[in-house]
């Protein structure tokens, strides 16, 4: 048996960059080196720990669900699915709530990062991370790809598997993130935060046309100086445009610097927007495809969910037994 790898997302809104980056690049990596037995789903339980309007959200699931294909999630090689129809997910979360220390939930940076947004402070919104557990522990997984504001998340999944452990008998590996260092795609008008859905204002979405791109690179913010050089420190927004630069091209960071150096952020700006704009273009033209076939996604995803039930039933009943359930 291959090891295995779980990785989810959120249909709260349109894909960006930093979803592109942080998380499918590595998820469709990891199912073309055909090493891992992969499973990744849509996170729709997760979607509505936030606000929402009902048909909006109907909207963005299809949409995601296209938008994973049409970057090359694929459900011949990768169980591809989505959270509610796999009610095992929502049930392992019951159990793993009862052995969780609910004061570690209410220290949560993301938790708390949510309420001072705006977002109503609900139990489930708390309750996210043990959600997440779920997903990750049904599966047994033992390595999980996301970007680096999951790293929390994944620490706490990895000692709800070392209580439970403990307690009941050895179950569930400890599962390991696998992150890409120092990835974390910044808003593209304020360096200081992370290009997020909430923050719609600063984010490069996969969809968005290539004169949008383009208007959109030119207004993002720069730092003082006119000298194109890679200083996270001294010039975080020049830094963020270069670190999107060099994983969009497969370039490395510094000798796009190095090429850029003296001409300005203007030509800098224009190549970089080019740069996006093609390497998007094949995604481009699958999502247009996909799109006109919402009853062949419903069917991928009804068949990826009964794929992913046959394991996570599985897990769960042995997580039952366990913990004296009959
Ligand atoms: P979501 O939808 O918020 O994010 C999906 C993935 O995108 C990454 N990401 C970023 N990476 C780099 N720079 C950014 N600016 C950026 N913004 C988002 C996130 O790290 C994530 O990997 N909680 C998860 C969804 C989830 C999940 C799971 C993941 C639910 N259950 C089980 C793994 C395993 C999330 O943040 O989704």
């Amino acid at each position: 048996m291959k090891p295995v790898v779980v990785s989810g997302i959120k249909p709260s809104g349109k894909l960006h960059i930093g979803n592109l980056l942080g998380m499918t690049k590595q998820s469709i990596d990891i199912q073309s080196s055909g090493k891992y037995d992969c499973l990744y789903f849509i996170a729709d339980y997760h979607a509505l720990t936030q606000k929402y309007s009902p048909t909006e959200k109907s909207a963005d699931i299809f949409s995601l669900a296209v938008d994973m294909l049409s970057l090359g999630i694929d459900p011949e090689r990768s169980v591809f699915f989505m959270q509610s129809d796999v009610l095992e997910h929502a049930n392992m979360a019951w159990l793993l709530n009862c052995i969780t220390p609910a004061g570690q939930l209410q220290g949560m940076i993301e938790f708390r990062e949510k309420v001072q947004e705006g977002q109503p402070a609900s139990a489930g919104l708390l309750d996210y991370p043990v959600l997440m557990a779920a997903d990750i522990l049904s599966y047994k997984a033992e390595f999980v790809p996301v970007g680096e504001d999951q790293r929390q998340h994944l620490e706490i999944a990895r000692e709800i598997a070392r209580i439970f452990n403990k307690r009941f008998g050895k179950t569930f590996p400890e599962p390991k993130g696998i992150f890409v260092e120092g990835l974390r795609v910044k808003s593209l008008d304020n360096p200081a935060k992370k290009m997020s859905k909430s923050l719609p204002k600063g984010c490069l979405y996969l969809s968005d046309s290539p004169e949008v791109i383009k208007k959109k690179i030119r207004s993002a913010v720069t730092d003082s100086g006119s000298e194109i050089i890679y200083d996270p420190e001294k010039k975080p927004a020049l830094a963020n445009l270069l670190l999107i630069y060099s994983e969009m091209s497969g370039r490395n960071i510094k000798d796009i610097a190095e090429e850029y150096r003296s001409s300005g952020y203007a030509s800098f700006k224009e190549d970089l927007a080019r740069v996006i704009s093609d390497t998007l273009s094949s995604f481009r033209e699958k999502k247009e495809e996909l799109s006109s076939k919402p009853k062949r996604i419903r069917e991928i995803l009804l068949s990826g969910a009964e794929k992913a039930r046959l394991i996570a039933s599985k897990n769960l009943e042995e997580a039952k037994e366990k913990m004296g359930l009959i």
